[in-house]
C-alpha cells in the first residue's frame, strides 16, 4: 500500500508481520496507546478552558508536586491499558509501585509490561507550552501464568520491544519504534485520525543545537562545563544555538528533526541527574538509536544500564551521534 495518507491503524496492521512478536498483541497494545493518546490530547487541549490547571495538591514518590493533568493522564493511560487483555503490569512515574494487572481470570497469560511518563514537562502546562507522554514496552521475563514481579520492570533498555512518545504541540504527534526504525504520525483533530507524516525519522549526524538547563551550570561536572564552552566557542560551525524548552519530549523531538544534543547531567546537588531511567531515558534512548542517534550517561550507552530500582535517575546525553560522541569525549577527558 502507498504510504501516502496512510493512517496509524493501517500502518500497524501492515507492519504487524515485521514485529518481533507477531501474535498481534503488540499491535493491540500500540492501538490502546493510540486511543489513550487521543483522550489525553483532548484533555490537554482544553487545559486553559476548564478548572483543571494548577497543582493537584499531592506529591509523587519523588517529591515533585503533581499537576492535575499529570494525575488525569496517568489514570487515562492506566485504565486504557488495563482494560485490554495484553498487559500484565504497568509502572508509572506517578505511581509509587508497579501495578499488577489482575489477569487471574485468563491465568496471567498477558505478556507485556508498560512503563510510562504520563505527562512529561508538566511544569509547562500552565504556560501553554508543549508537553508529552513517554512509553516503553517490554516482554515480561517471569513465567507466563504467574503474577508479574519487579524483575519484569527492571530490564535493561536494550530489551525494549517498543517505545515512543506523544507530543501535544502545535500538532499532536505519536512517534514510536518497534525496533524497525522510527515513524511519526500526526493527528488530524477534526476526525481523530493519526496519519503517517514523518516516515523513517532520522537524527541528522550532527547539528547546531544544544539543549541544557544552563541555570545549573555552576553545579555541572567539569566535562559538561567544558562541552558547553566548546558549543559557545567561535570556531568551525560554532557557536551553536541554545534551545531548551524544559519538556524532554519537545526538546528531543526538535533535536531529532533539526539536529542537536540534549543534556541533563548530574550536578553537585543531584548525583544522578533528574531524568528517570525507566520512564524517560530508556524509551528516548531506544528511539534515538533507532533514528541513527545516540544516548548515553556520559560514558556508556543508556540502553546497557542495568536498572536497580523503579524510579532510578540517570544523567542523560542524547541526540545527534557526533554531538553525543563529542560530549562523551569531554566527559572522559575531565573525569
Ligand atoms: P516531568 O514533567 O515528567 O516530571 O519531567 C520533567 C523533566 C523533563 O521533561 C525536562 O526535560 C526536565 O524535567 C526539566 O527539568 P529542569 O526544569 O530541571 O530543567
Ligand atoms: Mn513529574
Ligand atoms: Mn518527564
Ligand atoms: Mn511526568
Amino acid at each position: 500500500m502507498s504510504r501516502k495518507n496512510q493512517t496509524l491503524g493501517e500502518f500497524i496492521i501492515e507492519n504487524q508481520a515485521a514485529f518481533k512478536y507477531s501474535s498481534g498483541e503488540l499491535s493491540k497494545l500500540i492501538n490502546a496507546i493510540r486511543l489513550a493518546a487521543k483522550v489525553v490530547n483532548h484533555e490537554v487541549n482544553k487545559a486553559g478552558l476548564v478548572d483543571i490547571l494548577g497543582a493537584a495538591g499531592d506529591t509523587n514518590i519523588q517529591g515533585e508536586s503533581q499537576q492535575k493533568l499529570d494525575v488525569l493522564a496517568n489514570e487515562k493511560f492506566i485504565h486504557t491499558l488495563a482494560n485490554r487483555e495484553i498487559v500484565c503490569g504497568i509502572a508509572s512515574e506517578e505511581e509509587d509501585d508497579f501495578i499488577q494487572i489482575n489477569s487471574a481470570d485468563n491465568n496471567h497469560q498477558n505478556k507485556y509490561v508498560v512503563l510510562i511518563d504520563p505527562l512529561d514537562g508538566s511544569s509547562n502546562i500552565d504556560v501553554n507550552v508543549s508537553v508529552g507522554t513517554i512509553f516503553s514496552i517490554y516482554r515480561r521475563v517471569t513465567p507466563i501464568g504467574t503474577p508479574v514481579t519487579l524483575e519484569d520492570f527492571l530490564q535493561p533498555g536494550r530489551k525494549q520491544v517498543a517505545a515512543g512518545y506523544i507530543i501535544y504541540g502545535t500538532s499532536t504527534m505519536l512517534v514510536y519504534t518497534t525496533g524497525h526504525g522510527v515513524n511519526g504520525f500526526t493527528l488530524n483533530p477534526a476526525i481523530g485520525t493519526f496519519y503517517l507524516s514523518h516516515p523513517d525519522m532520522q537524527f541528522p549526524e550532527t547539528g547546531k543545537i544544544y539543549s541544557v538547563n544552563e541555570g545549573n551550570y555552576i553545579h555541572f561536572p567539569e566535562g559538561v562545563k567544558q562541552y558547553i564552552k566548546y558549543c559557545q566557542r567561535e570556531e568551525e560551525d560554532r557557536p551553536y544555538t541554545s534551545r531548551y524548552i524544559g519538556s524532554l519530549v519537545s526538546d528531543f523531538h526538535r533535536n531529532m528533526i533539526k539536529g542537536g544534543i540534549y543534556i541533563y547531567p548530574k550536578s553537585s546537588a543531584n548525583q544522578n541527574g533528574k531524568l528517570r531511567l525507566l520512564y524517560e531515558c530508556n524509551p528516548m534512548a531506544f528511539l534515538a538509536e533507532q533514528a541513527g542517534g545516540k544516548a548515553s550517561n556520559g560514558f556508556t550507552p543508556i540502553l546497557d544500564v542495568q536498572p536497580e530500582e523503579l524510579h532510578q535517575r540517570v544523567p542523560f546525553f542524547c541526540g545527534s551521534r557526533k554531538m553525543v560522541e563529542k560530549a562523551e569525549e569531554f566527559m572522559r577527558n575531565h573525569s
